[in-house]
């Protein structure tokens, strides 16, 4: 028998970044996410006789060839294996799955790939020991184990993750055009569940929850008041904070290039020229994601040309 899921990235716009609890993911601060239903990861698992669970790529539609370094497959293979547990089910899978983006550098290919993949678990676990499928909420949360920020994915187009708490919160702003500025595509050194560790030997990390809860708050607002230059403000503070605290952890580590600084600056100055412009953050990854409301779509139109010809770009995806 076979099953098959699907989930998409996430961008977050305040950032989870140090953990409370590293076993099960708990966060240091709450954090708040756009779903990018248009960057997905697509997992199939299928029954087999063997004696223990295997991963492999799946060829998938024009998704790009996966290759996962043997860590990663362990943990892959280890989250299926919590959600086995989780449901007393002790048989086998091949477990198969493709992202239709790049992976490993800091465009969320852990949230979409483990929220696929939790999904895809449930639901074979479910359907073998014919009970029903637990809520989104509770799939969300068994998610949260294998990857923290994969627990926001289960909601579209805006997730609250707090604490114990996910949800999907009801903010304007439904349907934002995404770009991203891939700088660089090459798998990224530190792992972001390493920079969760790391961070918590900054200075600047002893307040980074206060910060980061005061930053949520203010955001929220600023959203729900259609505020969208103070949104992007507040927005890029918070992205240059969690890279302060790389840059200032013992010892450093960090992941701007000279390219994301290039985005960065044109992003300002479209900013300074026109009185408007895109939300601009960066992820654990030297990559630009761009947020564009949709009166945006000639700005939008407009920076695609520019970056592609003005800045040796490896490619641009949206
Ligand atoms: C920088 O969810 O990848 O993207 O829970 O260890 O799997 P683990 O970490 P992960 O951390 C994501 C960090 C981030 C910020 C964010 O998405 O909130």
């Amino acid at each position: 028998m076979k099953w098959f899921a699907q989930a998409p990235a996430n961008l977050a716009l305040i950032k989870y970044m140090g953990k409370l609890d590293p076993k099960s993911n708990i966060p240091s601060n709450a954090s708040l996410s756009y779903t990018l239903d248009h960057l997905c990861s697509f997992v199939e698992l299928e029954q087999y006789d063997g004696a223990e669970d295997i991963w492999q790529p799946l060829e998938y539609h024009d998704c790009v060839a996966l290759e996962l370094a043997p860590a990663a497959i362990s943990r892959f293979l280890a989250h299926l294996q919590c959600v086995k547990n989780y449901f007393n089910c002790d048989d086998h899978f091949i477990v198969r799955s493709a992202n239709n983006f790049l992976s490993d550098c800091g465009l969320a290919s852990s949230a979409s790939s483990f929220a696929a993949l939790t999904k895809v678990a449930v639901m074979a676990c479910c359907d073998l020991a014919k009970r029903e499928v637990p809520t989104i909420y509770e799939q969300a949360k068994l998610s949260q184990l294998g990857s923290g920020s994969s627990c926001r994915s289960f909601f579209t187009p805006w997730a609250l993750w707090s604490g114990n708490e996910i949800a999907a919160v009801d903010l304007p702003y439904q349907n934002l055009l995404h770009m991203v500025v891939v700088v660089d595509a090459l798998a990224k050194k530190v792992s972001s569940s390493s920079a969760h560790q790391r961070v918590s030997s900054s200075l600047l990390f002893i307040d980074r929850a206060a910060r980061a809860e005061q930053r949520l708050e203010h955001l929220v607002h600023k959203l729900q008041m259609h505020e969208w230059e103070a949104a992007s403000v507040i927005v890029w503070q918070e992205f240059w904070d969690m890279h302060a605290l790389f840059e200032t952890a013992t010892p450093p580590f960090g992941y701007m290039a000279p390219g994301s600084l290039q985005i960065l600056q044109a992003v300002r100055e479209v900013w300074c020229s026109q009185g408007d412009g895109p939300i601009a953050t960066m992820d654990a990854g030297p990559n630009v994601h761009l947020l564009f409301r949709s009166d945006q779509q000639k700005l939008y139109d407009d920076l695609k040309l520019y970056f592609v010809t003005d800045y040796e770009l490896l490619s641009m995806s949206f």
